[in-house]
């Protein structure tokens, strides 16, 4: 029987994206293997997918949810040639990527993105991405992007306190999707993107990230060092960064957890 990883590469369109690519039935974390194999030399472009995690993590040390036979648990280790000052737009190329490839299978799901890296289907979770830089001096010498989706996922999979917070394409459309032609396609759509983005950073595709931004014009409260920040979300700047109007001044956020209205439900 052929692995996930040989059915992927007829699929690829992709010079490097996917083409080495190592699949784990279970593993603790696929960030964490991909960290490693990125310490030993592997190339730009490689990924490291996974059934299911035992140890899938988010950000802020929370856990992802990763049961098996259902979902995109992948990792993407990447060699940005970029300033050190452009890599924190990269988990919003990525979230670019992952929502229009979305738009691009299953057009009636109306997925979106909230800044910082959060994909949201009908107010709730439908896909969360990670990454994670490692330097070498002043350099960059990778980036480990996470992508965990939630695909087929259906309420049967998740803790009971998860029922009201997670999506899924499965739970919006009523419609399976193949995980290795989901993978194909979002590598598919990133790789041109990426190439873009290390040539002009994020500035091009601002307008398109514009379309996904389900926080552009309403109040919102951020999370930022600790303290809930309120105003109006104003899109994002070509570095990444958050802009929101705050007693008629713009503000420039870097990270933080961003909620729609004035009370902050982490
Ligand atoms: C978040 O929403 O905080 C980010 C979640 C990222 C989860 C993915 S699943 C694949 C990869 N491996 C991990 O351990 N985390 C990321």
């Amino acid at each position: 029987m052929s692995t996930p990883c040989q059915r992927l590469q007829p699929l690829l369109r992709t010079t490097h994206l996917g083409r080495t690519c190592h699949f784990h039935t279970n593993t603790v974390s696929t960030n964490l293997d991909a960290t490693v194999a990125a310490q030993q030399g592997a190339t730009h472009g490689t990924i490291i997918v996974a059934d299911s995690q035992s140890g899938g993590r988010g950000r802020m040390s929370r856990s992802w949810h990763s049961p098996p036979d259902c979902n995109l648990y992948l990792s993407i280790i990447l060699r940005p040639e970029v300033e050190i000052s452009t890599v924190p737009s990269l988990p919003l190329l990525v979230g670019l990527a992952v929502v229009e490839t979305l738009h691009n299978i299953a057009p009636s799901a109306k997925a979106g993105f909230k800044w910082p890296n959060d994909l949201l289907l009908n107010n709730r979770k439908l896909c969360g991405i990670l990454c994670e830089m490692q330097m070498q001096g002043e350099a960059v010498a990778h980036v480990v992007a996470g992508i965990g989706l939630n695909l087929n996922l259906s309420i049967d999979h998740l803790p009971p306190e998860l029922h009201e917070r997670a999506a899924s394409l499965y739970l919006a459309t009523n419609t399976r999707y193949s995980r290795t032609s989901t993978l194909a396609a979002i590598l598919n759509h990133l790789e041109p993107l990426y190439q873009s983005w290390q040539q002009h950073g994020l500035e091009p595709l601002l307008l398109r990230l514009n379309r996904y931004d389900l926080l552009l014009g309403h109040n919102i409260t951020v999370q930022h060092a600790g303290k809930p920040v309120s105003g109006t979300a104003a899109g994002i700047a070509p570095d990444g960064a958050l802009l929101l109007q705050h007693n008629h001044e713009i503000i420039r956020l870097y990270s933080g957890e961003t909620h729609i209205g004035a009370a902050f439900k982490p």
